[in-house]
C-alpha cells in the first residue's frame, strides 16, 4: 500500500448500484427522481442506459479556439465508446478551455477557476467518476487540483503532444524555436518571408507543444503521479494508438467507480516523489514546481521547495528532448515513452505505489524498454547531471527562487554583476530595444510586478528579451531575475518565481539598478550586495501599489491567491475540509 496516506476521506472500498452517488438522482422513487428521470428520457435515454450503471462525466476543455485540444471534441466520443464498452453511462461536462497561446493577461490567472469549475462540475452533477481532458499547461493542474478535491475515482486522458514542427529541412521546436528565430529575426538575419513561413510551419497539428514545455511535463507528471493509465502521457495527440487509449480511459473509470479507486488511495508522499523525480529526469518546465505544491496541498500533504532541490540533486536529465536536449517529444515516444523512461529510474522510485490502473507501478512497467538510447538516456550516462530544477535562497529570495541550469548557458552558472531593473512589464517592454540603453552582457536584468498578484498571474515573462543591441552583438543569453514564471518551453539563465513577489513587499521591490546582484546555482545562493542599513532604509520608502482590479475574478483572484512557494492556490481551496454533498431537492 502507499506509505503515508493523504488526508482525503475514503468511503468505502467497493460500490454497489445502490451505494453510487448517481443513485440518490436517479434511483429513488419520489417527486425529485421523477424529474430527473423524466429528463433523461427527454434527452433520448431509456432506463436500460441508466439503472445500476454508474455515470462518468467526462470533463472535456475542448474548444473552437483551443488548438492543444482540437481533437478532443472527437476524443470524447472515443472515451464515450470505452464508458459503454464497459457498462456505464458517459455524460459530457464542457469546461473552461486555456489555450495558453490565447488566453490573456495569462492562462494561470484562470488555472484556479478550472479547479473551481471542475470541482463544482462534479459535485452538482449525479456523477460517479470522471474522464478529465486536457493537456495545455494549466489544464492538467486545474483539472487534477479540483478532481482531488472532489474526491471521486478519477483518470485523466492527455491531449497528447503535436507532432514536430518543419521549416526548410529543419526541424521546429515549439516555443523554443519561436525564441530563437525572433531573435534572429531581430538581428536582421531573417526577413518578413521566412518569418511567416516559420509560422506556417511550427504547428502542424494538434495537441500540446511538443518540446519539454509545461504541458509534456505536467503530462508526465499526471502519469507518474498515477492518474493515466500508463504509456498514455506520451503518446502524439493524432495517433491511432491516442483513441484507443482514450476509449482504453473510458472503460477503465467504470472499474474504478465499482473499485472506489479515489485520488485519496492514488496519493501519498511517495506518489508525490515519484512524480518529483519523473520531473526531473524529463528536465521539466520550472512551472511544475508550482503545480505540483498545489496538488500536493490538495490532498492535504506538503511539499516544501527543499524538497524539489533534494530530488534535482538526487535525479539527473535523462530525457534528451529541448530545451534541456535535442529531440521533440515525438521522437521521444518512438523511443519508448514515460514508460521506457519510468523503466530507466526503476530503482529510484517507489513501484509500490497504485495508480488508475489499479496494479503496483512495478507491475505497471513491466515490459518497458527502451528503444532510442540516444533520447532517454541512462542515469550512468544522463543528458545533464545538474537536476532541471535548482532552489537558490537567500537575501532576495527568503521564500526561494528557481532556475532550470540545463538550459542556461553554463557560464552564466556562478555571476555577479550590476542590476538593470525595471518597476514593471511596460517599463521593460518600451527600454529594451533603445539603442540608448545602459547595459552590457554582465548585467543582471531585473523584473518586478511579475508575481501572481503583481502580474497579476504570474505571467511566463521570465525570460526577459535580450536587449536589442547586444542580440545584434551576438549575445543570446543573460542573468535575468523576476517574480514572474517562464514558459517551459524557454531557455536561458533566468531566476524565476522569486518570493515572495515585489507587489507584496518582497525584497525585489527594493532592487534599484546599478546595485550588485550575485547568482550561484551549484551553492543554490542568490544574493543582493545591498547592506541591511540601506535595505531597510528602503523598504520604509516603499509603498504598495494600488490594487489590480476592483471586481470581479480578479479581485476575488487577488484576494485569495497564495504565493509561489504555496502553489498559488487560493487559500479558501487548499486543503481537505469536508465539503457537503448537495441536498436531494
Ligand atoms: Fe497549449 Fe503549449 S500552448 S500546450
Ligand atoms: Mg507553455
Amino acid at each position: 500500500p502507499p506509505s503515508q496516506p493523504a488526508g482525503l476521506p475514503v468511503t468505502s472500498h467497493k460500490k454497489t448500484p445502490e451505494t453510487l452517488r448517481s443513485h440518490r438522482w436517479f434511483g429513488v422513487s419520489d417527486l425529485r427522481s421523477f424529474g430527473h428521470r423524466s429528463r433523461l428520457r427527454q434527452l433520448g435515454y431509456d432506463s436500460a442506459d441508466w439503472v445500476g450503471k454508474p455515470v462518468i462525466g467526462i470533463v472535456n476543455t475542448w474548444s473552437d479556439i483551443n488548438p492543444c485540444h482540437g481533437h478532443l471534441r472527437a476524443r470524447a466520443e472515443d472515451v464515450k465508446r470505452g464508458v459503454l464498452q464497459a457498462g456505464g453511462l458517459p455524460i459530457e461536462l464542457p469546461a473552461m478551455s486555456l489555450a495558453e497561446p490565447i488566453v490573456k493577461p495569462s492562462a494561470m490567472l484562470y488555472r484556479n477557476f478550472l479547479a473551481m469549475e471542475t470541482e463544482e462540475l462534479l459535485r452538482s452533477h449525479p456523477i460517479d467518476g470522471v474522464v478529465l481532458m486536457g493537456g495545455c499547461d494549466k489544464t492538467t493542474p486545474g483539472l487534477l487540483m479540483g478532481a482531488i478535491s472532489m474526491g471521486l475515482p478519477a483518470i485523466y486522458v492527455p491531449a497528447g503532444p503535436m507532432l514536430r514542427g518543419h521549416w526548410r529541412g529543419e526541424t521546429l521546436g515549439s516555443g523554443s524555436d519561436t525564441w530563437k528565430y525572433w531573435d534572429e529575426k531581430r538581428a536582421g538575419r531573417i526577413g518578413e518571408a521566412e518569418w511567416t513561413e516559420i509560422e506556417g510551419g511550427i504547428a502542424r497539428s494538434y495537441g500540446t507543444c511538443m518540446v519539454m514545455g509545461t504541458a509534456a511535463t505536467m503530462m508526465a507528471i499526471a502519469e507518474a503521479l498515477g492518474f493515466t493509465l500508463p504509456g498514455a502521457s506520451s503518446i502524439p495527440a493524432v495517433d491511432a494508438s491516442h483513441s484507443r487509449m482514450a476509449a482504453a480511459s473510458g472503460r477503465r473509470i467504470v472499474d474504478m467507480v465499482w473499485e472506489d479507486q479515489t485520488p485519496a488511495r492514488i496519493l501519498s508522499s511517495a506518489a508525490f516523489d515519484n512524480a518529483i523525480k519523473v520531473h526531473m529526469a524529463m528536465g521539466g518546465s520550472t512551472n511544475a514546481i508550482i503545480h505540483l505544491v498545489a496538488m500536493a496541498r490538495r490532498a492535504g500533504l506538503t511539499i516544501d521547495m527543499a524538497r524539489f532541490d533534494a530530488i534535482s540533486r538526487e535525479i539527473p536529465v535523462l530525457a534528451n528532448v529541448r530545451p534541456s536536449g535535442q529531440w521533440l517529444m515525438e521522437d521521444f515516444y518512438y523511443a519508448g515513452g514515460l514508460k521506457a523512461l519510468m523503466g530507466e529510474l526503476r530503482e529510484a522510485l517507489d513501484l509500490s505505489c497504485v495508480g488508475v490502473s489499479g496494479v503496483p507501478l512495478g507491475e505497471a512497467l513491466a515490459g518497458a524498454r527502451v528503444h532510442r538510447p540516444d533520447i532517454i538516456r541512462t542515469l550512468a550516462d544522463p543528458v545533464s547531471r545538474a537536476g532541471a530544477t535548482a532552489v537558490l535562497t537567500g537575501n532576495l529570495a527568503p521564500r526561494g527562487c528557481v532556475m532550470k541550469p540545463p538550459a542556461a548557458d553554463p557560464r552564466l552558472l556562478k555571476h555577479c554583476g550590476p542590476v538593470l531593473a525595471f518597476e514593471d512589464f511596460n517599463e521593460m517592454a518600451a527600454a529594451i530595444d533603445r539603442d540608448d540603453l545602459a547595459v552590457t552582457p554582465d548585467h543582471v536584468l531585473v523584473l518586478k510586478n511579475a508575481g501572481p498578484k503583481g502580474g497579476p498571474g504570474m505571467p511566463e515573462w521570465g525570460m526577459l528579451p535580450i536587449p536589442k543591441k547586444l542580440v545584434r552583438a551576438g549575445v543570446r543569453d543573460m542573468v535575468r531575475v523576476s517574480d514572474g514564471r517562464m514558459s517551459g518551453t524557454s531557455y536561458g539563465a533566468c531566476i524565476l518565481h522569486v518570493c515572495p513577489e515585489s507587489f507584496v513587499g518582497g525584497p525585489l521591490a527594493l532592487v534599484q539598478t546599478g546595485d550588485r546582484l550575485e547568482i550561484d546555482a551549484d551553492g543554490r545562493r542568490i544574493h543582493l550586495h545591498v547592506g541591511e542599513e540601506e535595505l531597510a532604509r528602503r523598504r520604509a520608502a516603499w509603498t504598495p501599489p494600488p490594487p489590480r482590479f476592483e471586481r470581479g475574478w480578479g479581485a476575488m483572484y487577488s484576494a485569495h491567491v497564495g504565493q509561489a512557494d504555496e502553489g498559488c492556490d487560493f487559500d479558501f481551496l487548499t486543503g481537505t475540509a469536508p465539503t457537503a454533498e448537495p441536498e436531494i431537492h
